[in-house]
């Protein structure tokens, strides 16, 4: 027997209840179907999407974005500069690169990487983390692709240019494109194009991109949160004095609730930033915001879009969040020193993984995409239960993490 299962079912003969316990252990049931997740299974059932989706994306100066809700094929847009998904699907096919060493996936992977390096002089907004990283960043960690390395500098470049020391974080979108806001804005969601400003500054850029990334994520732990450890997602500053002007939100239910997949920014976020800085301060303050969102979850453990929208059970869920958090939380059991802490997050994004494969939330068989049931923006009126590209890359991510960690085989 695989020890991963084992470690679980001793886990399951000492679990009573059927709920969560108080202290956020998984339920007897939930671990019962937990020791159902195969993940060689799921890698195949995720490659054999691919195989049938890569003949059908042929333009390359697009990449496919949603599939509407019960319709089963991408929706391709523009590689634009605006678009902040461009990067997922090339990073998609960089980690099933990973995942099966097979070539095919490579090339694959370099052919829809490289129609974009133009952006990398990308400037006007913050998510250039988000494109670049994926794309390029996986070329080189993954695909050993080390002529990338000058691409990723001057992304990191035109990400740093962004970075307001009165304020102490990058600026995450221009105002033009958001008149609602008028001096400086910073979202939940800056957090994870930090992760470029860290490789950089480890690879040859300007040391400042490190001090840059610290204040950013040192900032927003000031003010982005709130008492109970959930997020806003926007925040406007004073351009001058860096003081905060006002707390409100764009895509989730209103601007006091908790945005689902902002808190899963939170997650995803603050681990990183502890992987790669070793301040123990970061941990200390991932913990409470995992914890926090782990106490949140439905049974499923795959959020409603936003935790605070009224009648719930009539409102979509975001699965883009549980994968972000599952590929989030795996990296914190690595990361966390307490064994029951480490278990616990473990096991928690095991049962994520589960639920995303299961019928409920699984594209296989209906779709071209990994997993169905994402909600991207539904305050603004669109995506709205629909297969999202990012839901696909952090799940694949979150697979090429727990195969890595050796758990499995
Ligand atoms: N970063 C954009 C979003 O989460 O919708």
């Amino acid at each position: 027997m695989k020890p991963f299962l084992i470690s679980l079912l001793i886990c399951l003969a000492s679990c009573q209840s059927w709920t969560k316990n108080k202290n956020n252990e998984l339920d007897s049931k939930a671990l019962a179907s937990i020791a159902s997740f195969d993940l060689d299974e799921e890698i195949k059932n995720c490659e054999a999407q691919l195989n049938r989706v890569v003949p059908k994306l042929k333009d390359l100066t697009k990449h496919p974005r949603l599939i509407e809700t019960n319709e089963t094929e991408w929706k391709e847009i523009s590689n634009g500069r605006l678009v902040w998904t461009s990067g997922f699907y090339p990073g998609i096919l960089w980690y099933m690169y990973d995942l099966t060493k097979d070539p095919k996936w490579k090339n694959e992977a370099i052919k829809r990487t490289e129609v974009f390096e133009d952006f990398k002089t990308i400037n006007e907004h913050h998510d250039i983390g988000f494109m670049m990283f994926p794309a390029y960043g996986n070329g080189f960690i993954l695909g050993n692709k080390k002529e990338y390395k000058d691409i990723l500098l001057t992304s990191a470049k035109s990400l740093a240019s962004r970075y307001d020391p009165n304020v102490g974080t990058i600026r995450s979108w221009s105002n033009k494109m958001h008149p609602r806001w008028q001096q400086h804005i910073t979202i939940i969601d800056n957090m994870l194009n930090l992760e470029l400003l860290f490789w950089a500054s480890k690879n040859g850029g300007d040391q400042r991109y490190y001090d840059i990334a610290v204040k950013h994520a040192e900032t927003t732990m000031a003010n982005h949160f709130r008492p109970d450890y959930t997020s806003w997602h926007v925040i406007e500053y004073d351009t001058l004095s860096g003081d905060v002007l006002n707390r409100h939100t764009k895509q989730g239910y209103a601007d006091d609730s908790r945005w689902s997949r902002g808190q899963a920014w939170g997650v995803y976020g603050y681990s990183m930033v502890y992987r790669e800085t070793g301040d123990k301060k970061f941990l200390d303050f991932v913990v409470k915001l995992a914890d926090r969102y782990l106490e949140l979850l439905p049974e499923d453990y795959v959020p409603y879009w936003d935790f605070d929208v009224p009648n719930k059970e009539m409102e979509e869920r975001d699965a883009s969040a549980a994968a972000i958090v599952a590929s989030g939380l795996l990296e914190l059991s690595t990361l966390v020193q307490d064994k029951n802490k480490q278990k616990q997050y473990y096991d928690a994004a095991i049962r994520m993984l589960e639920s995303l494969s299961s019928d409920k939330y699984s594209g296989v068989g209906k779709a071209d995409s990994f997993l169905l049931h994402s909600t991207g923006a539904k305050s603004l009126g669109h995506e709205i239960d629909v297969a999202l590209i990012y839901a696909d890359y952090y799940y694949i991510e979150a697979l090429d993490r727990l195969k890595k960690m050796g758990t499995y085989n």
